[in-house]
């Protein structure tokens, strides 16, 4: 025996009308998608959770102030990949958001990812903000739709070698990197700041960033005698690297730049953290109007402390949402040109792009652990 089924259209409608309810969709309701790309999983994974917490911040408050865009109303949703720290995945997951179609995407967060991921987005015509990579070339490669709210290793790396050479008055500078695009990068602007200010170089060596053990690298640095030693990676390496200094009796000071200054490094290097500098990107957030609100607010919704890119995702999801809401349009063809004539007052202070999508007034802070704590020392921003 065979049942036909038939379903009438008001049926369907109706069917339809319940399953966009169940997700939150009502149905003129237009859903727009922003993407998120940052490490999930891996050594990177705290940081691309704290990138992913300040954009679903962001999307939470905008939603919650029921948007309309070009007459309708809109609903964003977060789509966020897992890019592993591994610029081939990340190429991958750049390609799935693209497919997606999504409007924007926040991301990435290594530099390594950012520059081949770039392009993606850009060959689609789709705007990428980062909060985090800071290699200066990502903005430097004519990508129409990069943008960056970030102050980049040009800034802060340049300030932590002008610092060295000046400021402590090291006499005998050693550097290593962890060779990826972000480290080495800030390794190479850290050394050409420190040579123009008349610092001297007595040993740059390099690891990678998987590495545990700098035993090697650092019994080369400590036969040239260096008073300061520069790092150029992240929090784990920067606290692994700290705590086997001290073991091997060097007395050299340690600095570093950005992705250093958090919990992570202090709980890691236990009492080899105490006096460690860093450069780190912008301003103290407790001293920005609407910081430490911020930094409250996000430890309440998500039970984590926040790392120091949280800020910079929110505000750079803000900015895209503005400009869709400012060109009508949540296309990116459309709202780009708004996108590029963005002036926001952010968490992280005023934000508006140069010509190639770089913030025109970055600012970098030191900060030094004292008392088991990052206390700010000295902040420069540029104008
Ligand atoms: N600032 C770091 C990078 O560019 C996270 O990779």
């Amino acid at each position: 025996m065979i049942f036909r089924l038939r379903t009438s259209p008001r049926v369907l409608a109706v069917a339809m009308a319940l399953t966009l309810a169940a997700c939150g969709v009502s149905a003129q309701e237009v859903v727009v998608k922003v993407g998120v790309a940052s490490p999930l999983t891996g050594s990177g994974a705290a940081y691309g959770k704290d990138i992913e917490n300040g954009v679903r911040m962001a999307v939470d408050e905008a939603n919650a102030g029921h948007p309309t865009i070009g007459g309708k109303p809109v609903k964003f949703v977060v789509e966020s990949q897992d890019d592993q720290s591994d610029p081939r995945i990340g190429v991958q997951v750049a390609q799935q958001l693209v497919d997606d179609n999504v409007a924007v995407v926040i991301g990435h967060f290594n530099s390594g990812t950012t520059l081949p991921a770039s392009k993606v987005y850009a060959k689609a015509g789709i705007p990428m903000i980062t909060p985090a990579a800071t290699n200066p070339t990502i903005t430097q490669a004519g990508l129409n739709t990069v943008y960056r709210v970030i102050a980049t290793d040009s800034q802060n790396a340049g300030n932590a070698g002008t610092y060295a050479a000046t400021v402590t008055k090291a006499k005998r500078i050693a550097i290593i990197d962890d060779r990826t695009a972000f480290g080495q990068g800030e390794a190479d602007e850290f050394e050409k700041a420190a040579k123009a200010a008349g610092g001297a170089i007595v040993a740059r060596e390099f690891t990678n960033d998987k590495a545990v053990d700098f035993s090697a690298q650092l019994t080369h640095i400590k036969g040239t005698n260096p008073d300061l030693v520069f790092f150029g990676g992240l929090d784990a390496q920067a606290a692994m690297l700290v705590k086997r200094m001290r073991q091997l009796g060097m007395k050299a000071q340690f600095l570093a730049g950005g992705g250093v200054m958090d919990a992570n490094f202090i709980k890691l290097a236990g009492d080899a953290a105490d006096g460690a500098s860093v450069w780190e990107y912008g301003q103290p957030l407790g001293t920005l109007p609407k910081g430490k609100d911020f930094e409250v607010k996000l430890k309440q919704k998500y039970g984590v402390d926040m790392l120091a890119y949280a800020p910079f995702a929110y505000d750079a999801t803000w900015v895209a949402i503005k400009a869709m809401e400012k060109a009508n349009s949540v296309k990116p063809a459309e709202y780009n040109a708004a996108l590029k004539a963005t002036n926001y007052d952010g968490i992280t202070g005023k934000i508006a792009f140069t010509q190639t999508g770089d913030l025109k007034n970055p600012s970098s802070t030191m900060y030094q652990v004292k008392n088991v704590a990052w206390a700010p020392v000295m902040t420069k921003t540029a104008d």
